[in-house]
């Protein structure tokens, strides 16, 4: 496994590469989902994987200092996955100082949820991602739909600036709890982990036709000492607030929250159509 730290080195790299090989971008701390889309990554082609914590994307910097680092057990752990090089930037080479801003309309997406409760975080991730995409030049990418808003917003980003990139959501990996696996679970106490398995029972009860009223959501949310940012449907793609069930539309859960300080998203697509 190659392992670069300067984007001079990747773009030699990626040139002599096929084309369609695989990238999959982190911010490290990896865990099951990561590792899953290394593997799916690996199964088609050679692959790159990208760690660097970008503190563009944090608009609270103490989330970004918390935000847990362990290099050397990601650099085993993506040996043994089958990755076949790693980029490791630094701030300075990855945002050179002549960088242009990126213009990206993202609509409702960059207005709501995510967007609304951490302001500056598309516009930080949108950063890193255009300029990985720029520097990795790779043919597909993979991401976790855990991030579902991040998954959709990397869409218009492709679509706009990178069409030759194709890009594979893959499905939540979850502990046996239901627990989405996410680098932040790391900082929850094993108490809270067991109590962090009730967002997903939570959000299962959107699945069907009827769904909780919202308080009775909320209070079982607050049993188990979760503090909800938010919690709603809405509709993809368009990415407005659904108010009711409809079999037409491909609609999805959405959850953000606190537990033990730690701040966890969640989602659940109600009506797969994929
Ligand atoms: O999902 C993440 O880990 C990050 O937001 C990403 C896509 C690697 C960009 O920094």
């Amino acid at each position: 496994m190659r392992i670069f730290y300067y984007s001079d080195s990747v773009l030699r790299w990626s040139r002599d590469q096929n084309p369609l090989f695989g990238f999959v971008p982190t911010m490290g701390a990896l865990h099951d989902g990561h590792l899953a889309l290394v593997k799916q990554a690996a199964a088609v082609g050679p692959v790159m994987v990208s760690i660097f914590v970008n503190p563009a994307q944090f608009n609270n910097k103490e989330d970004l200092a918390k935000y847990p680092r362990t290099l050397i057990s990601d650099l085993q752990k993506l040996m043994v996955a089958g990755a076949d090089a790693v980029f490791i930037p630094n701030e300075k080479d990855i945002y050179p100082p002549e960088l242009a801003a990126v213009d990206l309309d993202l609509g409702g997406l960059g207005k709501k949820l995510e967007a609304a409760h951490r302001p500056g975080h598309f516009e930080g991730v949108i950063k890193i991602l255009h300029r990985l995409f720029e520097v990795v030049r790779p043919g597909r990418v993979y991401f976790g739909l855990k991030d579902l808003q991040q998954c959709m917003v990397a869409e218009k980003l492709i679509k706009k600036y990178f069409p030759q990139i194709e890009q594979y959501n893959a499905a939540t990996v979850r502990e046996q709890s239901g627990l989405a696996m996410s680098s932040r679970n790391t900082r929850l106490t094993d108490e809270g982990r067991m109590k962090a398995a009730n967002i997903y029972k939570v959000l299962k009860l959107f699945v069907g036709g009827a769904w909780p009223q919202n308080e009775t959501a909320l209070n079982l949310l607050r049993a188990a000492d979760i503090e909800t940012e938010y919690l709603q449907v809405m509709n993809l793609p368009d990415f407005e607030e659904a108010s009711e069930p409809d079999e037409k539309k491909r609609q999805a859960v959405l959850f953000a929250g606190y537990l033990e300080g730690v701040r966890l998203i969640d989602n659940l697509i109600l009506n797969s159509q994929d």
